[in-house]
């Protein structure tokens, strides 16, 4: 028998969108906070960075600059009603979180400290500009404790370490969800009037990833088998610095306080793909701009990897400004970025795709109507802010700002909505598909083969792509799903903490998302922001200037498109 709850409001996933969402909303609504990993481990403490804002507190900035730069870095495809909310708002969000408690750097005035990153520009592209506010380079770390404090404080339901496991509908409205208590091994209902979605990204799907282990999209997944679409998810953002054969993130901050690429001759080869930014270019230019020398064979001693030179900024700089990713270059390579440059290569950072939302949090449906009770916020959504390619510091910015909207949207909805009544045996499909994976005991584990998915997404669907490699991939994910379906099988049947029964429930959102990526980029034949087909190597704003949505359906997915939101900046060619 699964145990019952009942809130107003069920928020899954603790990071930032989740915590600010479930601050604006407790008080008037009693609501419930449900995370896979506990509120302090989830991956929005692993941001660096920065969050943007146009404070113009170290030189002249604009709302409407930042603006101009969402747009234009995400080539066009944001929705430019969503990105002026962003950009807007953001600084209200800033000091807002500076109220809160979030220990910023600080200029010699005792303002806000902020540094240039990758994409952000004064006066529509001039030159870089100052825009990020930062604590050091953790800056998620320090927002999320502070926010999960007023959690805490508020006395907000948490409910950590339940896994996601179903969304029910009643008709069209959502209705509850099912969740398994990985400490107990229950299943658990929740009974609500609304669900926010907030459980971050799907970077496990490829090999080299700057995101955590718990990034297996599994919010994202489970939406689109409860039938709502997904949107743009062929847009998937490699970071251009992954510490080289581990994926883990050395921030672009590095870059913004002085940091330059190097390839194997010692050139600071940015200068040729963005003369006027340089190495501040977005990532989308960045990661191509390292993997094309790779391929010209500039890689360092011939091989895959470029060099991050902070060897210029100094001992002090790099011990008050960028001191996390120092200690990483210390413990994972043995070496002192004082003395010497970091080994990086690109490395999956961020899936600009999602659930379709409005910009009030409201999830979409194919025929873009609301569906009733269903909210998203944060990475798992698209509202759509970053378009074909996020910049830097925007989504820790996207998290508050939006995690706030899907807040208020979901106060004035609650009058209308009421608790409507389950499905029977609510439980019923999730305590099957736990049940065939535990009584399997040989066959094959979940890690053989989500290394192979792994694998496959790297080699075929990351910064470069073309139809062959994408018709190979979506190939050998439909034997790895087959695979699945026959052989997956658990090492340990055991009711608390089964990992291994964890990670075959994750492997079912991995395979499923890496076929909506595949299928959204095969069909999208042009190349915008992270999406480069090399097959097509132009943008196509004649033919792709609009989103893409897809849809779960026997025996293949649905694509279907819609509109780009215009308002002010009509796409031009992107040059930097
Ligand atoms: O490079 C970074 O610090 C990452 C920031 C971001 O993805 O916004």
């Amino acid at each position: 028998m699964a145990i019952l709850h009942t809130h107003d409001i069920v928020i899954v996933g603790s990071g930032l969108a989740g915590l600010r969402a479930a601050l604006e909303t407790t008080g008037p609504a009693d609501v419930a906070l449900i995370s896979k990993v506990y509120p302090t481990r989830s991956h929005s403490g692993a941001a660096q960075g920065g969050i943007a804002a146009a404070l113009g507190n170290e030189e002249p900035d604009s709302w409407e600059w930042h603006c101009f730069d969402t747009v234009k870095g995400s080539d066009y495809l944001a929705d430019q009603d969503a990105a002026e909310v962003l950009a807007q708002d953001a600084i209200r969000a800033v000091y807002e979180l500076e109220n809160m408690g979030v220990p910023f750097n600080r200029t010699q005035h005792g303002t806000i400290a902020q540094r240039a990153f990758g994409g952000h520009t004064r006066e529509h592209g001039k030159a870089a500009v100052k825009r990020a506010c930062h604590a050091a380079d953790r800056t998620g770390r320090v927002i999320l404790d502070t926010l999960y404090s007023q959690v805490i404080r508020k006395g907000i339901n948490v409910y950590p370490e339940f896994l996601l496991l179903d969304i029910m509908r009643n008709k069209q409205q959502v209705v509850g969800l099912v969740t398994y208590d990985l400490a107990t091994g229950e299943l658990h209902i929740f009974h609500t009037k609304a669900v926010m979605l907030a459980t971050g990204g799907a970077g496990k799907v490829f090999k080299t990833t700057s995101n955590c282990f718990a990034n297996t999209g599994d919010g994202m997944y489970l939406a689109y088998r409860a039938g709502v679409p997904l949107q743009d998810m062929e847009f998937v953002q490699f970071h251009p610095t992954g510490i080289a054969g581990l994926g883990v993130l050395i921030t672009e901050a590095a870059r913004g306080e002085g940091g330059v690429l190097r390839n194997q001759e010692g050139q600071r080869f940015m200068e040729k793909y963005a003369p006027t930014i340089k190495d501040l270019a977005p990532r989308d230019v960045v990661s191509r701009a390292i993997m094309t020398e790779v391929r010209a064979g500039r890689g360092i001693n011939g091989r895959d990897y470029v060099h991050l030179d902070l060897t210029h900024l100094g001992a002090e700089k790099l011990a008050e400004k960028l001191s996390d990713i120092s200690s990483f270059a210390r413990i994972y390579l043995g070496l002192d970025p004082v003395e010497q440059p970091i080994p990086v290569q690109p490395t999956c950072h961020y899936i600009m795709g999602g659930i379709p939302t409005n910009v009030n949090g409201q999830v979409l449906d194919i025929h873009q109507q609301v569906v009733p009770g269903l909210y998203a916020a944060g990475e798992c959504s698209c509202v759509s802010v970053h378009g074909a390619n996020r910049l830097g510091c925007n989504s820790l910015l996207d998290l508050v700002v939006y995690g706030r909207r899907s807040g208020k949207q979901i106060l004035q909805d609650l009058k209308n909505l009421t608790l409507s009544p389950l499905p029977q045996l609510p439980e019923e499909t999730a305590k099957t598909n736990i049940t065939k994976l535990k009584e399997r005991t040989t066959g094959v584990k979940a890690g053989t083969i989500r290394s192979k998915l792994q694998y496959c997404m790297m080699e075929h669907c990351s910064v470069f792509r073309t139809k062959d490699h994408l018709e190979s991939a979506l190939a050998i994910v439909q034997d790895l799903k087959d695979h699945y379906e026959a052989e997956c099988c658990l090492d340990y049947q055991g009711a608390q903490f089964n990992y291994a029964l964890v990670e075959a429930l994750e492997l079912q959102s991995l395979l499923g998302l890496s076929e909506t990526i595949l299928v959204s980029a095969l069909t999208r034949t042009e190349s915008r922001g992270a999406h480069f087909r090399e097959d097509y190597p132009e943008r196509d704003d004649t033919h792709w200037l609009k989103h893409t949505l897809i849809q779960a359906a026997d025996p293949q997915p649905q694509l279907s498109y819609k509109p780009v939101t215009i308002t002010r900046f009509k796409p031009k060619p992107r040059v930097y």
